[in-house]
């Protein structure tokens, strides 16, 4: 039965369909609301709004769930690979045995970038950022394979491209800013084993593959595959609603996410870690700063938009970090200033108040450092995890039958009419 929300204006009554959706969210459709009311609806930053409908992520953030496909975000990142995740999250469902082969052996046959490429990456200047760097490449890779998407079998090889090929320019952009010889993928690497090869492996010195190096990276990207309607992934829609090519979309994605307030945190925690302790280790000063709305100091890696309990990535993370720290032997110093940060912050009154609680972001630099990535690299890691989710959500929406161009509207506070006066009577 249809369900309708009634709003009364003016002595007139609107009747409004509700949405429910499968885990019995509930939305007000306001598609007619303009048409029967003139009035739009404003909403700043998109608090409250429902950009679409999606069946790939599901979060509930009063409760710290999430959930990709319908599977627990916490099961993935307990027994599956990075592969098999992606897998999930584009095509909707886990692959059998011969599917995921077959996927592998596509990743594989796609990960080999044209060398002309390296003359891209040697021209720009060396202390750009490798997230610059990145957004850029991607809309460049597309200069490299120019046949538009129509048909299902080429939108299935330019998502299966990127897939490979962005792994394999991540560490060649690494490679090349050191000025050392790229190292191509191996077929008899895993999607993880490879990424740390051609990062580390050199001429001089083979790569010592680890084990918890390799897990520490699958859970890693398994963690950030995908959170629905975040800022670089409503960008990849929105600038891919205009149908723009996929490439263009996801070099949106890419620059949004190098944000601070977004991707760009993970970098910006252990900033802040850093300057914590270079000016003494104290804790109480920064959380005290943190809440002081005269300082524009906030806590990185504290604070989520939909989580307002833990977020449930970060205490996988979190445990992951103690124990990849144990098992690798390493002391990080960073560590001890981060548990004493959430310990106080967790108490502080103004934390508990506003549900501030440590995000992905919190505790993954650490980890990303136990295994050897450089810190302007880690938005970069985070821009690997979750490319299968921005292809996910554009394939979805590009899909969608009722796909419209995204096209928000405003309420105007400048100037009302005025005549054009020339410069020399001004
Ligand atoms: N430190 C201090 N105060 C904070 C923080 C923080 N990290 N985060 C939010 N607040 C306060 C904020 O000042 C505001 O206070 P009041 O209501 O008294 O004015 C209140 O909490 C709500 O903040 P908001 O900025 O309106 O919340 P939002 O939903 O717009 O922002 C956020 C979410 C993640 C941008 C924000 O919490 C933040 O800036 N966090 C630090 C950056 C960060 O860690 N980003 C990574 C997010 S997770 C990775 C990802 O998926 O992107």
């Amino acid at each position: 039965m249809d369900e309708f929300v009634t709003l009364t204006y003016n002595g007139k009554e609107i009747m409004l369909p509700m949405v429910t959706g499968s885990e019995g969210e509930k939305a007000i459709d306001i598609s007619s609301l303009r048409a029967e009311t003139g009035f739009i609806t404003l909403d700043p930053g998109y608090a409250n709004t429902g950009s679409c409908l999606s069946s790939i992520t599901f979060m509930d953030g009063e409760k710290g769930i999430l959930r990709y496909r319908g599977i627990p975000v916490e099961q993935l990142a307990e027994h599956s690979t990075f592969k098999e995740t992606v897998y999930l999250l584009i095509n909707g469902r886990l692959p059998d045995r011969d599917e995921l082969t077959q996927f592998s052996v596509m990743l594989n046959d796609n990960s080999l970038v044209h060398t002309d490429l390296k003359a891209f990456y040697q021209n720009y200047p060396r202390r750009a950022h490798p997230m610059g760097i990145l957004s850029s490449m991607v809309n460049t890779l597309k200069a490299f394979y120019p046949t538009l998407e129509t048909v299902e079998e080429e939108i299935n090889i330019t998502m299966t491209r990127l897939l490979a090929k962005v792994r394999t320019m991540a560490a060649m952009s690494y490679k090349i800013s050191r000025g050392h010889e790229i190292v191509f993928p191996r077929a008899d690497l895993t999607y993880c084993e490879n990424f740390l090869n051609m990062m580390f492996d050199s001429p001089v010195k083979s790569y010592e593959m680890k084990r918890e190096a390799v897990n520490a990276l699958r859970v890693f990207w398994i963690l950030h595959a995908d959170h629905e309607q975040n800022c670089s992934t409503s960008a990849v829609r929105m600038v891919g609603s205009a149908r723009v090519n996929l490439y263009a979309a996801i070099s949106s994605g890419i620059a949004a996410l190098w944000g601070p307030l977004h991707g760009g945190a993970n970098q910006a925690v252990i900033e802040m870690l850093t300057n914590i302790q270079n000016d003494g280790g104290n804790c109480q000063k920064a959380v005290q700063r943190a809440r002081d709305k005269n300082d524009p100091f906030r806590l990185m890696g504290f604070g989520h938009r939909v989580y307002k309990t833990y977020d449930p990535r970060a205490k996988i993370m979190k445990k992951m970090c103690d124990e990849l720290l144990e098992s690798m032997h390493i002391t990080d110093p960073l560590l001890d200033t981060a548990r004493e940060l959430e310990e106080i912050a967790l108490k502080d009154p103004y934390f508990v108040d506003h549900n501030l609680y440590p995000n992905i972001d919190f505790y993954s630099g650490i980890v990303l450092r136990a295994i050897g990535i450089p810190t302007n690299m880690f938005t970069v890691l985070f821009a690997l995890g979750r490319l299968p989710g921005w292809i996910a959500q554009w394939r979805e929406s590009t899909d969608d039958p009722h796909w419209k161009i995204s096209r928000p509207r405003q309420i105007y506070t400048g100037s009302q009419k005025y005549d054009y006066v020339p410069i020399h009577a001004r």
